[in-house]
């Protein structure tokens, strides 16, 4: 199959993309291949089959992909995947994209300590000791690389029943720019990418979510925020975003660090109509106050403190 790229190829040189069995990281994998990269696919143990699936569409481009098991809330995990990684596809890693995350979407009042834990330790640890061990890996090689991760609209505007994870995407802001100050001297640039309403299963997750949340049917949610809040007028494909990683990745993107670039059509970022008047927000923030009492009555069978194997993944805690 033949994927002509605008991109300089990169062949002889890997990336490490976590996440990479399904959705955004699926495509960021694929996408990098057809740049000319070996990729290492990195993933939980239950995403093996679909991880296959990613390595049989990357070696029909020509190029050679492994699966390596990593739980990015365990650092040890991380440093081990990245040796492997070395050790299978050579000393040569050059992108390195810190991609896995979850959303867990739930009014404040209801997180509990243990879910607000889990979702810092994937989305701030996870991508920060990422980004740390395969720096280590590119500052020892001397040839400098790429170092890219996750970012969100949320990285910029947070939504209501998603306040942990905005604040987790607050954080990929402020250690990609520390990071890559940091990181210059060694040829290394660091950056993320900050997508909007993206088709994946992490979006069927928020739409199920939002769906008992606000009352609606299945689908509705993400139906009426990409009419509402995306201006191009159709929901973002995984690919879309791995356009912009591969531009990142690539020579063009060479003068590019520090930066969280959002590529999600103009989203609004869950914005509610910017004409709306501050009585009127006065007024919305007055009854989801009021609706406190009912969020204090915490729904039973919430609990998200759940083990490895009782969720489906990747949103076990
Ligand atoms: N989908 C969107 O609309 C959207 C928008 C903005 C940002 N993002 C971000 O992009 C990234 C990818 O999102 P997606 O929509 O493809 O999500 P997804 O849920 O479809 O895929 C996430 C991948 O991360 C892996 N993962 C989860 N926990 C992990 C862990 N502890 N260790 C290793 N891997 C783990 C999963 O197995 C899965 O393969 C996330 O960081 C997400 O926050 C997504």
């Amino acid at each position: 199959m033949a994927h002509p790229s605008p991109i300089k190829p990169a062949l002889g040189r890997s990336a490490f993309v976590t996440g990479g069995a399904q959705g955004i990281g699926r495509a960021i994998s694929c996408r990098l291949a057809r740049d000319g990269y070996d990729v290492s696919i990195a993933d939980i143990p239950p995403q093996k089959e679909k991880a296959q699936e990613v390595i049989k569409e990357i070696e029909s481009y020509g190029r050679r992909a492994i699966f390596v098991t990593v739980d990015v809330r365990d650092a040890k995990q991380i440093e081990a995947a990245i040796a492997e990684t070395v050790e299978k596809l050579g000393p040569n890693l050059f992108v390195s994209v810190a991609n896995a995350g979850v959303t867990q979407v739930r009014p404040l009042l209801e997180c509990t300590p243990e879910f607000i834990e889990n979702e810092v330790r994937i989305n701030v640890l996870g991508f920060m000791n990422t980004h740390i061990y395969a720096a280590k890996q590119m500052v020892k090689q001397g040839f400098g690389g790429r170092i890219l991760g996750a970012g969100s609209i949320a990285s910029y505007r947070t939504a209501e029943n998603l306040s942990p994870y905005g604040a987790t995407k607050f954080a990929v802001r402020g250690f990609t720019e520390a990071s890559a100050k940091e990181w210059a001297q060694y040829g290394i640039r660091v950056n993320a990418y900050g997508p909007g309403i993206v088709d994946t299963p992490m979006w069927d997750h928020i739409d199920a979510e939002l769906a008992k949340i606000e009352n609606i049917s299945i689908g509705e949610a993400k139906a009426q925020r990409v009419k509402r809040e995306v201006k191009l007028g159709r929901i973002q494909e995984p690919e879309d975003v791995a356009k912009l990683v591969s531009f990142l990745a690539s020579e063009e993107g060479e003068y590019i660090t520090g930066q969280t670039i959002k590529t999600c059509g103009d989203s609004q970022g869950y914005r509610r109509s910017k004409s709306i008047p501050n009585i009127a927000i006065a007024s919305i923030l007055a009854n989801e106050y009021a609706d406190c009492r009912k969020l204090l009555h915490i729904r039973p069978g919430n609990a998200v403190n759940q083990k490895w194997g009782e969720m489906e993944p990747p949103y076990s805690a």
